[in-house]
């Protein structure tokens, strides 16, 4: 069995208590045999930069080139509102993401059946979503140039962001598309506006081409972005991956965590460049932040930093069917009527961090 190589980074807040969980099911995972682990545990944010004066150590982004898989937890809190700008604990996290080129961000739309009744949808639309959003996070118009404000000689002023996408851009992020959507549901969807943009037809272009030239076996359909957006919230299910550039993904990705409900629920990834050996680097993260104001309690709901390992186990450690017995054991947790406070209503049980964790590796043991 190869030995998978996992940096841990919880950071602050509520990071270091959703990390706890995983790090129990890392210890199952292993003690079952199932898979072997490295792992290394660093500092970055506002921890990071208390103990070394910067919100992440270059020891500690040399471990995380040559991990298979950096598990981050949040970053950031009022401890640190008056440190200098270019140390904040963010700059951690935008240091991870430039030096390991992370290019792709997965946003995932789960909506576990037990929570579909606080989702933003019918319950009907929803019970049972599991959709990804690709979105190329590196390129296009918020970063191309010319990008700037100008004085007009009539008095009036003149802004201009500018749209551009390489060849190697769009055919980098295909290829993370159809290989996510081989251990899903075998389906891409790219969403582009080549009817009215230069960028979207090569978009559209450079998609079809990587498709003929080795992914012909996964199901590729090309729509409108904004036909897309309208169809996300008409049938969201009809989707399993969606690839679309910054701009459209960022907008889109956002609309799709509303279909789900919480904020504590929700993971994602983010997928750099593949090295000589063919590994791609891959920074796994809950979308929520510190969470400041519940920290240190105990309360916290560790179900998105759970999903992100989820995640990293099907993209990243070879173990698609490990993932998905742990999203079982998470679904399976919330049928229990196991709710921590963000996402409990009258009628479920409260429970607390540790509890939760526990609820759903106790599943997972059963399960794998
Ligand atoms: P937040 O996501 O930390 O919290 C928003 C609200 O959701 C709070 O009421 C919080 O208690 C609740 N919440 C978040 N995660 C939860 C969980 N797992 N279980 C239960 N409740 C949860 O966003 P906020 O308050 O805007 O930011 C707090 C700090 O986190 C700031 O310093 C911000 O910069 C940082 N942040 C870091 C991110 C990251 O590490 N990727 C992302 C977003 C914010
Ligand atoms: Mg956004």
């Amino acid at each position: 069995m190869t030995t998978k190589n996992i940096l841990l980074l919880a950071g602050d807040g509520i990071g270091p208590e959703v990390m706890g969980e995983v790090k129990k099911i890392l210890a199952l995972i292993e003690s079952k045999g199932l898979l072997s682990f490295q792992i290394d545990e660093d500092l970055v944010g506002g921890c990071a930069y208390d103990a070394h004066g910067v919100a992440i150590s270059d020891a500690a982004v040399d471990k995380a080139q040559a991990a298979d898989a950096v598990l981050l937890g949040a970053v950031g809190g009022p401890k640190w509102d008056g440190v200098p700008y270019e140390h904040r604990p963010e700059a951690g996290l935008l240091r991870l993401r430039k030096d390991l080129e992370l290019f792709a961000n997965l946003r995932p739309a789960i909506c576990y059946p037990a929570l579909a009744d606080s989702s933003a949808l019918k319950r009907e639309l929803v019970d049972g979503l599991d959709i990804v959003i690709v979105r190329e996070l590196t390129g296009g118009v918020y970063f191309g140039e010319p990008k700037e404000i100008t004085d007009l000689p009539n008095g009036q002023k003149r802004a201009v962001d500018t749209q551009v996408y390489e060849t190697y851009e769009i055919e980098r992020i295909a290829k993370v598309a159809f290989e996510l959507a081989r251990v899903r549901g075998n389906r891409v969807t790219s969403a582009e506006k080549r009817n009215v943009m230069k960028s979207g037809l090569l978009w559209n272009q450079v998609v079809t081409a990587t498709h003929k030239a080795g992914y012909e076996d996964v199901k590729l359909d090309h729509m409108l972005a904004d036909a897309l957006g309208m169809q996300l919230v008409r049938a969201p299910k009809q989707f399993d991956v969606i690839v679309t550039d910054n701009l459209f993904g960022d907008i889109l990705s956002d609309v799709a965590s509303m279909l789900t409900g919480s904020l504590g629920m929700l993971p994602s990834a983010s997928l750099g460049a593949e090295d000589a050996s063919g590994r791609r680097k891959a920074l796994y993260e809950p979308v929520h932040g510190s969470a400041p104001d519940i920290a240190g309690k105990g309360v916290a709901n560790p179900l998105a930093m759970i999903a992100s390992l989820a995640m990293a186990l099907k993209y990243s450690l070879g173990r698609p069917d490990l993932a998905d017995q742990l999203d079982q054991a998470i679904s399976a947790t919330l049928a229990d009527g196991y709710r921590t406070g963000d996402i409990w209503s009258d009628g479920f049980k409260k429970v607390g961090t540790a509890e939760m964790g526990e609820a759903v590796l106790k599943h997972f043991e059963s399960l794998v």
